[in-house]
């Protein structure tokens, strides 16, 4: 038989420590940047206090002095911090300003709940692979700008939403999570609009945790793979 010796055994039990996939989700940090309604803010909360997404939002940063997602915010005793762009030279500097606020608030994901700005590198280098943006439409399909107009347009007869991960190219980036939204003949953008956002308080908050948990293993696969 062939002897284990004691390096061997220690290898063993650190390339697959017991009970590694038992452990239960992080809790997450989260900073919610808005330009608008927030609905999908507050649907995350509600998540957050159904237990169904184990997270607090530590921050909500938005961009536009009359945006809705303020009063949400203050309801939720959430601290807004309004960052104008039209106070910022260049998209770089504003992303300098949002990635301070966020860093004061300890955050760890950034999720993007009706950001209407483009992103810079900055940004992106502060949160690898923790930024999280949602759409309205089955990306690749549909980018940018008015994405349910544009799916009338076309003339599909399926159409979403998308949950996915924020690159430097508007809308792009790997997919966490989608969720198919019939188009029916006499829709309008309102109607599609709103079928759609039904779909998105659904998927976001399931997204946030999965991407969430699919990070936290990538992260305990690559310490066992280091200290071995
Ligand atoms: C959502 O439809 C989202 O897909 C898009 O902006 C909208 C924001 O809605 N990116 P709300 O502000 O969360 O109500």
């Amino acid at each position: 038989m062939t002897q284990l010796s004691a390096n061997d055994t220690a290898t063993h039990c650190l390339i697959s420590p017991p009970g590694l996939h038992e452990l239960p989700p992080p809790e997450l940090r989260l900073g919610v940047l808005a330009s608008g309604n927030g609905s999908n803010f507050s649907a995350i909360l509600a998540a957050i206090a159904a237990g169904q997404l184990r997270a607090e939002v530590t921050v909500v940063v938005y961009n536009n002095p009359t945006a809705k997602v303020a009063e949400r915010a203050a309801a939720a005793g959430i601290p807004a911090v309004l960052l104008d762009h039209r106070a910022y030279e260049t998209r770089v500097a504003m992303d300098q300003a949002i990635v301070a606020v966020l860093r004061s608030h300890r955050v760890d994901w950034v999720i993007m709940a009706g950001w209407m700005r483009r992103v810079t590198q900055r940004l992106i280098d502060a949160f690898p692979q923790k930024i999280l943006n949602i759409h309205p439409s089955l990306l690749p399909s549909f980018p940018g700008l008015a994405a349910v107009e544009q799916a009338l347009t076309a003339g599909v007869k399926i159409t979403g939403c998308t949950v996915h991960v924020v690159e430097l190219e508007v809308d792009s980036g790997p997919i966490i999570m989608q969720a198919a939204v019939p188009v029916l003949p006499d829709d309008s953008a309102e109607k599609l609009q709103a079928r759609i956002q039904i779909q998105e308080h659904r998927i976001f908050s399931l997204a946030i945790a999965l991407a969430a948990q699919q990070a936290q293993k990538l992260a305990q696969q690559s310490e066992s793979i280091s200290i071995r």
